[in-house]
């Protein structure tokens, strides 16, 4: 239940998401942790008492964002002040845990930064921001600067965080899964988030029933290495003392009401047989998968640190699609790491032809500061990576809209999730997670319906709503 404040005047946060998709999951958490404390969502940092911008660190892009970011607040805040008023800005995320105070000091209308693993700590690090803001109008010097928690806790934040509040269009993600012990020699992600954790699975599975009640009919299990995920059995188990994510699936396939299952993001390494054989034998496990490969070439992978060559991934697209014909891959590649010469690049161009996604993100090589990649001699220049990013993305495009053409003509199940750009239509999505536009009522926000294919796009597909069978949740 909500508690208003003691004054009884709502109060109202902006928070910001960048990043993957367990940035989306963690902003809703916050959320979550600052509604009892009478704070009601905002839809712009104008109105808001609270920014939290939930900051992503993977590239250098990225994570520059969130200066000019952070800028642009500066002024909204001095003009609040000017005006009596106060904003409190929080620098959330994986810049937060990567940068730490850095963060106040190069902008000091930052007033906390708080790392991935203590969002169940912020109503006291907020407590303490409006310890120092009642200073700071005393006219009172403040030591440091802003509030910083960026600890790893002993304990973990999902002990601590309040149930998901509720479901938007009947899907919800799942965090079962956080951190990474993988050290790929480009990333971050093991620096920002920390050592792999999996939450024990009888947690897992009572969010998840949750969930269902609050109007789920799809469930997106996240990890940063989900299929890494090896979460303490549930009491009542016979078996192993750990669960691993094949069993976990099940066990969420059997609870009524969960019709759709997806799980992201994977490691090669980590497809283990009885995740395999799921793919084939649990029905509610959509056919589609995001394995990111990286690089085609063996050098390349080796140098990336992947612990896996591009045989592995060639025999793993095999098997998977033994068991589910229609499987759709999605991967993540990199061009223009350090030492990627034209033969590697054509050994990826090679390997994305060979395996044939459905779709794919494809990046730059970005050279993040403490990372071992970012200190090898050979880093290739700008211009190559732009040049081998465009050719692979026109085949990663080539094939995109092949699969889609490929599927003009079916009736597919479509899960609706939110309004079409043009009025009257409803946006949703296939088994094989691709964007279909029909005409249809919004009613159907939320539920299961049958369409028929009618013509593919680059990025999309445009069906109507087939006769034949109606509206299902
Ligand atoms: N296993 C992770 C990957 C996270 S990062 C997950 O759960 O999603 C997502 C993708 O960003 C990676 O797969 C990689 O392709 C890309 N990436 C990571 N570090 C990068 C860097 N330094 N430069 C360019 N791309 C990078
Ligand atoms: Fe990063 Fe590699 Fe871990 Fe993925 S597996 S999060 S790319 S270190
Ligand atoms: Fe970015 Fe952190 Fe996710 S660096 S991709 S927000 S884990």
């Amino acid at each position: 239940m909500t508690t208003l404040p003691t004054d009884g005047k709502r109060k109202r946060v902006f928070i910001r998401t960048y990043g993957c998709q367990m940035n989306v999951y963690d902003s809703d958490r916050m959320a979550d942790v600052l509604r009892p404390l009478g704070y009601a969502l905002s839809e712009s940092p104008e109105q808001a008492d609270l920014v939290v911008l939930n900051t992503c660190h993977i590239r250098e892009k990225a994570s520059e964002k969130v200066y000019s970011e952070l800028g642009r607040l500066r002024d909204v805040k001095a003009e609040r002040r000017n005006a009596g008023a106060d904003l409190t800005i929080a620098v959330a995320g994986c810049v937060a845990q990567a940068e730490g105070a850095e963060i106040a000091r190069r902008q000091p209308a930052v007033d906390i930064v708080v790392g991935p693993q203590a969002y169940h700590r912020l109503p006291q690090l907020l407590a303490e921001a409006e310890r120092r803001a009642a200073l700071r109008r005393a006219g009172k010097r403040l030591p440091g600067a802003g509030v910083l928690d960026t600890e790893f806790p002993a304990e973990s934040k999902f002990d601590h965080l309040p149930a998901p509040a509720g479901v938007r269009a009947g899907s919800a993600f799942l965090s079962i899964q956080e951190g990474c012990d993988k050290f790929c020699t480009f990333c971050v992600v093991p620096y920002t988030r920390g050592a792999e954790y999996s939450r024990p699975a009888e947690a897992i599975l009572r969010e998840a029933r949750g969930l269902v009640e609050a109007g789920a009919i799809e469930l997106t299990l996240l990890g940063q290495n989900v299929n890494a995920y090896h979460g303490e059995a549930p009491v009542c188990s016979i078996g192993g003392s750990t669960w691993s994510l094949a069993r976990l699936i099940r066990a969420l396939a059997e609870i009524e009401g969960v019709v759709r299952l997806r799980y992201t993001t994977s490691h090669p390494r980590d497809m283990d047989d009885d995740l395999i054989a799921a793919h084939g034998e649990v029905p509610q496990l959509m056919p589609y998968l995001h394995l990111p490969v990286q690089s085609g070439s063996d050098r390349i992978l080796e140098a990336m640190n992947r612990g896996h060559g591009r045989d592995l991934f060639r025999s793993l697209a095999d098997r998977l699609r033994e068991r589910r014909s229609d499987l759709a891959l999605s991967s993540d590649l990199i061009v223009g790491f350090p030492g990627e010469s034209d033969a590697d690049f054509d050994d990826t161009m090679r390997l994305v032809e060979e395996v044939g996604f459905a779709s794919a993100f494809s990046f730059k090589y970005s050279r993040r500061p403490g990372t071992p990649g970012a200190a090898l001699a050979d880093q290739v220049p700008e211009a190559v990576k732009t040049a081998r990013l465009s050719a692979l993305q026109a085949l990663l495009a080539d094939q995109q809209l092949r699969f889609n053409t490929a599927k003009v003509g079916a009736v597919v199940p479509v899960l609706f999730a939110e309004a079409g750009r043009k009025p009257g239509q409803v946006l949703g999505k296939s088994p094989w997670l691709q964007s279909v536009h029909v005409a249809g009522p919004a009613s159907l926000l939320g539920r299961i319906a049958e369409v028929e294919l009618t013509a593919a796009y680059a990025v999309s597909l445009a069906g109507r709503l087939s006769s034949s069978v109606g509206a299902a949740a």
